[in-house]
């Protein structure tokens, strides 16, 4: 719907026309976004979808939001029905730790991650641009995703990934789809590096997070929760959180907590909050909360001793292998968005993260992949610190779905227990579990 907009380089300010094809700033390198002009936009029609009325609102997912993305009224999107996730009230969890908790589950996404939304975006946008391919460097969701996709646009689809530390449920999906798949002697930065230098050489279109288009569709993630929190629309415990405090604004939580790799999410979920606040359709922007594990975590080190840039770790190591990444493209985005929502940057323990994945799966009923519970136990590690306030709302994003690393959830559980096929034995066995 938006047809007004081009790219824009963060840094230098200098802009180029919409249909150009780059990805970082020919002049300077800078990092690319895409500029609106918000008076164009028609506000009401995204209003309306707190009343549930009109032709968007009944889009759902991340269509519903046209007005806020960058294509023409003709463009029909490439889509899978992403995005309309869940958000989870945790009333055991967040009483545990005296806040008001929500989780918004974004591993219920057709293949389970949010990286969905971005994809919807910068698939559709790659036929629009008339591409001969897609391709991305990835630690696993995104190359499911966008398997998936290229698959429903049949394009062809290369992806490279981290030899040996991509989780199992992401590569079946990757090689399932169709996908050119390639295991890339390096980690995930040095996949990044080649399959760059790849798609600028052979005009395949690159849909890493880079790709400012795709941020574009995850910024929807900040929408959906605005609009669920104001609506109501959150499953699970009392309502006593208001259906609507007020009907002048849309609804948005003090606080929102998520795993942190290679940076695009929340750049993205941030831009998403600054526009409904620009638009006058919120009141204020949520503190941007970005959770690394410790052997990975270069965003945690500038945000805490001040620096103005990350100095990359050069070789990143954790059981979250979504987040194990060490230069993060995003970056400079992403600690302009922690810092100026007076957000906050934490590093987690692979063994916090793991005690956080269980406690969501067994006190909430909320099944997540590593990197994914790393933003609870960031939030619990906050908490702890003072960081975060007693009584803040908070929203974490559960990025990916448990299946998508089946290994490790059954390494760090309990195995099942054989027993022989009588009743007796059954019994005998639970018997000897108390004892
Ligand atoms: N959580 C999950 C489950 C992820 O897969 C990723 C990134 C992140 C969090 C971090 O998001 O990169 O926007 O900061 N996965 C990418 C991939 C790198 O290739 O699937 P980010």
């Amino acid at each position: 719907m938006t047809e007004v907009y081009e790219l824009e380089c963060i840094k230098c300010k200098e802009r180029y026309p919409k249909d150009e094809i780059l990805y970082v700033c020919r002049r300077c390198g800078g990092l690319l976004d895409v500029k609106y002009d918000y008076s164009a936009v028609n506000v009401d029609e995204i209003d309306a979808c707190v009343g549930k009325i009109g032709e968007r609102a009944a889009l759902g997912g991340v269509w519903r939001f046209r007005e806020l993305l960058p294509f023409s009224e003709e463009v029909s999107p490439v889509s899978i029905g992403e995005g309309n996730t869940p958000l989870y009230r945790c009333e055991r969890l967040g009483k545990k730790l005296g806040v008001e908790l929500f989780v918004k589950h974004e591993g219920l996404n057709p293949t389970g991650s949010f990286k969905d939304r971005g994809m919807t975006v910068g698939v559709t946008k790659a036929l629009e641009l008339g591409v001969r391919g897609v391709a991305c460097a990835s630690t696993g969701n995104t190359s499911a995703s966008l398997a998936v996709f290229a698959a429903r646009a049949s394009l062809p689809c290369y992806v490279l990934l981290p030899k040996g530390k991509v989780a199992l449920g992401k590569l079946a999906q990757a090689i399932m789809h169709g996908a050119k798949v390639f295991s890339l002697q390096g980690n995930f930065d040095d996949a990044l590096r080649v399959v760059i230098e790849f798609c600028e050489q052979e005009n395949v279109y690159l849909l890493n997070s880079v790709n400012p288009f795709r941020l574009e569709g995850q910024k929807t993630i900040a929408f959906e929760i605005a609009l669920q929190l104001t609506l109501g629309d959150v499953v699970g415990g009392s309502s006593e959180h208001s259906v609507q405090k007020s009907r002048d604004y849309w609804e948005v939580p003090d606080r929102v907590v998520l795993p942190v790799g290679n940076a695009g999410n929340i750049s993205a979920i941030f831009k998403g909050f600054v526009e409904l606040k620009t638009l006058g359709l919120t009141e204020s922007i949520p503190k941007m909360t970005g959770i690394q594990a410790e052997g990975a975590a270069p965003i945690v080190h500038a945000f805490k001793s001040g620096a103005e840039e990350i100095t990359p770790v050069e070789h990143p190591e954790t059981i979250a292998t979504a987040i194990r990444i060490g230069n993060p493209v995003n970056a400079p985005k992403a600690l302009h968005a922690i810092k100026s929502s007076d957000g906050y940057a934490e590093a987690v323990s692979d063994a916090e993260i793991t005690a956080a994945q269980i406690e969501l799966a067994r006190y909430e009923g909320i099944g997540v992949e590593p990197a994914s519970a790393s933003s609870f136990a960031g939030l619990k590690k906050l908490v702890e610190a003072g960081i975060v306030e007693r009584d803040e709302s908070v929203v974490c994003i559960a990025t990916g779905n448990l299946l998508k690393d089946p290994e490790r959830a059954v390494s760090v559980c309990e195995a099942p227990i054989e027993v022989p096929a009588s009743v007796e034995a059954l019994k005998k066995a639970i018997a000897a579990q108390h004892h």
